[in-house]
């Protein structure tokens, strides 16, 4: 890329908050302060026309009809599939299943491959920075199989432990689940070290990327992960769309999740034959109006660029954590190491409950996330029960963070020691 391309990119990114409509919504005569990205995107005009398109004028079941319109909505339907596995670089469409979302992806994953390939003797290895997410599927597998679920420690900074994570390892493991990013701490782990050694000792890896494929440039094939899970709503797309990304071989080996039309190759009254990937794991109809706008969105991202986006969120996270350095009052979570951490920063504020905070930010219409961000073991284990959350996307900027500490000053007027 030329520096004329970059610089344009650049440019590009910086005037992005116009295309998203709700971000240009006043509430109480104040424009809203999105800041919670973590939980879910905001659209842009373009993903919201997208949906529109295909209720308009394609609309129509895929794989089944001969007509004209069904045509156009499988194509459509195709080509997103081919978009997603370009925007991973994953060798073929056959790798990339639709689901709901990242929760749907892990838990096909731990019933179809866990119930078909872990017994009792077996070790999962999981982090203590999970997500509900990426702990209950795994918890269930063990009630299931009886296999033992051991986990990665992290340090005061919310770091893991890579050298007790080497300990953990053993021909037991078969396999390590973690997140590429922590949604409650901001931490960014470092999935190639982690497969590196997971595949040292024959174990499979899957990395929850919910938090992580939305704001980083992702290659399978480099990180040479095994399965990647992510969801379609964290990164412009709807909600109800999500993926799950497999070696074509061990997708092959693994049974059906669901069973239903779509996936069958032949069927009779006892028995069934079951199709080929990526459809022997999409039962039914699927959530076709979802996955040709997951398309639009990653079309979006693209035209952005993914180097472009991690450029600006870390720009942000640096400006924010230094605003939020100068507050007496605020301890921060996580580490302060920039390069390890993403755009979702954890905070407390001495003497202010993290819901009271979130509904005075409100009431001056910023929005974060106040409680255990899904990850209650991992606050249990620094002895909290919630925090204040401020997670960012492509759209915002330091004009927003300003807002943010302006809320702040306004909370401790009212609640403040
Ligand atoms: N997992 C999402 C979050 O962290 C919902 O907010």
């Amino acid at each position: 890329m030329s520096d004329t391309d970059t610089k344009n990119r650049t440019s590009k990114l910086d005037n992005i908050k116009a295309e998203f409509p709700e971000l240009n919504r006043v509430i109480n005569s104040k424009p809203v302060v999105f800041l919670d990205s973590a939980a879910t995107s905001q659209k842009p005009m373009r993903v919201i026309d997208k949906l529109v398109e295909y209720y308009s004028n394609y609309n129509a079941n895929v794989h089944r009809g001969v007509y004209s319109l069904s045509m156009e909505s499988t194509e459509e339907y195709d080509t997103a599939r081919e978009l997603v596995r370009e925007f991973i670089n994953a060798r073929s469409t056959n790798e990339i299943i639709y689901t709901r979302g990242t929760t749907e992806a892990i838990n096909l994953l731990a019933r179809s491959w866990g119930d078909a390939n872990i017994g009792k003797d077996d070790e999962i290895i999981l982090t203590e920075l999970e997500h509900h997410s990426n702990l209950v599927p795994w918890q269930m597998l063990s009630q299931r199989t009886g296999c033992k679920l051991r986990f990665i420690p992290v340090d005061d900074f919310a770091v893991l432990l890579i050298d007790e994570y080497k300990k953990l390892l053993s021909e037991k493991t078969k396999l390590v689940a973690f997140n590429g990013q922590s949604n409650s701490m901001g931490t960014l782990n470092p999935i190639k070290e982690i497969t590196a050694l997971a595949h040292d000792v024959g174990a499979l890896v899957l990395v929850d990327g919910a938090q992580y494929v939305p704001h980083n440039k992702v290659d399978v094939r480099d990180l040479d992960v095994d399965f990647l899970a992510f969801s379609g709503h964290k990164m412009c797309g709807p909600t109800g769309i999500g993926i799950l990304y497999g070696r074509e071989k061990l997708l092959d080996e693994m049974p059906p999740f669901l069973g239903g039309g779509d996936m069958i190759d032949t069927v009779h009254y006892e028995y069934s034959t079951y199709t080929g990937l990526p459809i022997k794991f999409e039962a039914g109809t699927p959530n076709i109006a979802g996955a040709i706008v997951l398309g639009e969105a990653i079309r979006f991202l693209n035209d952005l660029g993914m180097e472009n986006i991690r450029k600006h969120e870390y720009e942000l996270t640096a400006y924010t954590m230094q605003k939020l350095q100068q507050i007496p009052k605020i301890k921060i979570y996580g580490t302060t190491d920039l390069r390890q951490r993403g755009g979702a920063i954890s905070f407390e504020y001495e003497g202010i409950h993290p819901h009271d905070l979130a509904q005075i930010l409100d009431s001056e219409s910023i929005c974060i996330r106040a409680g255990h961000h899904c990850t209650q073991p991992l606050m249990r284990k620094f002895g909290i029960a919630a925090t204040s959350r401020a997670s960012f996307y492509i759209y915002n900027t330091r004009e927003d963070v300003d807002r943010l500490m302006e809320g702040l000053a306004k909370a401790d007027q009212i609640f403040g020691l």
